[in-house]
């Protein structure tokens, strides 16, 4: 059973994001086009009830990390009530979310008690006109709020995720690093990745490489953390004597994909092997036709071991972008 979710090659994937929606209450332009999308009907989504089997299942194949993403994963109703049961199986050891943080604040206490111990916050931007204009929508204060509340509640680090964009927001860079000066905020700077309908373009793409020239050019040394963690998706740096820390998410200059221990779960309940690739197996459909949990370990033993070496099997960043997937919001980062 141990093997059930190691690929061909030899990656053993311990982590799962699941997607608990496929609605936002922002509207970001590198994640989904501004009319929104096409959404399912709310019987195509799985249910809490779908949700926690499945955590027990692959927990119970190895996987110790469980990451609910969106859409945003707060629009979702009753999240608490489900996390709090996601966070009694035993195996698990990290519930983290990824969330825009705009529904945060009030829900976050509970959140926690329930068992989320790591927050990954999306904050493009320090400029609260300029939010409007990467999100489509009001809320920046909010977000900074949420940041607060969760630094006040102990959560260390606070991840912040800022996907920079050519002539939209890479100058603010450095206000980005001087937020980790004396704060335990990890700010990790991601390279803009393509997706249906998200605007994409090399005009906008700004690589790790460029990112830390612009850091120097203020920072005169920023030092790389050995990493502690082999599978994660960030380099990790550190300004010297600042507490927090600096991450950069090269998935197109320099792609992770031989570390990866990452599989995910949209939320209509489809199995994917790799964030590129477009290979899916249906496990609500599985579940709803009363298939046992033996055949469906089985099910997803054979997607594991269909998955590609790399950028699901693609070569570069231009093939990736003419490639049909699902828009971001569909998938969850
Ligand atoms: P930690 O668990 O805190 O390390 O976070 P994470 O980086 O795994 O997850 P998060 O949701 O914060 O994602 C940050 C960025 O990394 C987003 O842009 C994701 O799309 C990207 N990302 C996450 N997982 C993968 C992956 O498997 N492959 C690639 N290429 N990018 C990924
Ligand atoms: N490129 C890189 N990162 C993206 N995210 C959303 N869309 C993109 C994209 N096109 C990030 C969000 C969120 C995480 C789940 O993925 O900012 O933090
Ligand atoms: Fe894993 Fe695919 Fe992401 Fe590469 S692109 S790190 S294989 S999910």
């Amino acid at each position: 059973k141990d093997e059930l979710l190691t690929d061909t090659f030899g990656r053993k994937h311990t982590y799962l994001r699941i997607s608990l929606t496929e609605r936002c209450n922002l509207r970001c332009q590198y994640c989904m086009p501004e009319e929104g999308v096409q959404l399912q009907p709310s019987e195509n989504i799985m249910t809490d009830q779908e949700i926690i089997k499945l955590s027990r299942l692959f927990v119970s194949a190895g996987v110790t990390k469980i990451r609910f993403t969106g859409g945003e994963p707060l629009v979702r109703k009753n999240i608490e009530s489900m996390i709090e049961e996601i966070g009694k199986i035993k195996g698990l050891e990290t519930i983290a979310m990824t969330t825009n943080a705009i529904a945060l604040g009030r829900k976050l206490e509970r959140l926690q008690k329930a068992g989320l111990n790591l927050l990954n916050i999306s904050l493009d931007t320090l400029d609260a006109n300029k939010f409007t204009i990467i999100t489509r929508r009001l809320g920046w204060d909010k977000v900074k709020e949420s940041i607060d509340k969760a630094l006040s509640l102990g959560f260390n680090p606070v991840k912040i995720n800022c996907v920079v964009m050519k002539n939209i927001n890479h100058y603010e860079i450095n206000d980005f690093v001087e937020m980790t000066r004396d704060k335990p905020i990890e700010v990790r700077f991601i390279e803009y990745m393509p997706f249906d309908g998200n605007r994409w373009s090399d005009q906008k793409f700004v690589s790790y490489k460029e990112m830390l020239d612009i850091i120097k050019t203020k920072y005169e040394t920023i030092e790389k953390i050995p990493e502690d963690h082999p599978n994660n998706t960030s380099k990790t740096y550190q300004v010297p004597g600042f507490r927090g820390k600096v991450g950069f998410i090269t998935s197109m200059s320099e792609h992770f994909c031989g570390s990866c221990n990452r599989l995910r779960l949209t939320a209509d309940g489809n199995l994917k092997v790799c964030l590129f690739g477009n290979d899916e197996v249906s496990l609500r459909d599985l579940m709803r036709h009363g298939v046992s949990d033996d055949d469906l370990l089985l099910i997803i033993n054979q997607a594991v071991l269909k998955k590609k070496a790399s950028l699901g099997g693609n070569n570069n960043m231009h093939e990736i972008s003419q490639n049909k997937n699902r828009p971001m919001i569909l998938i969850g980062g």
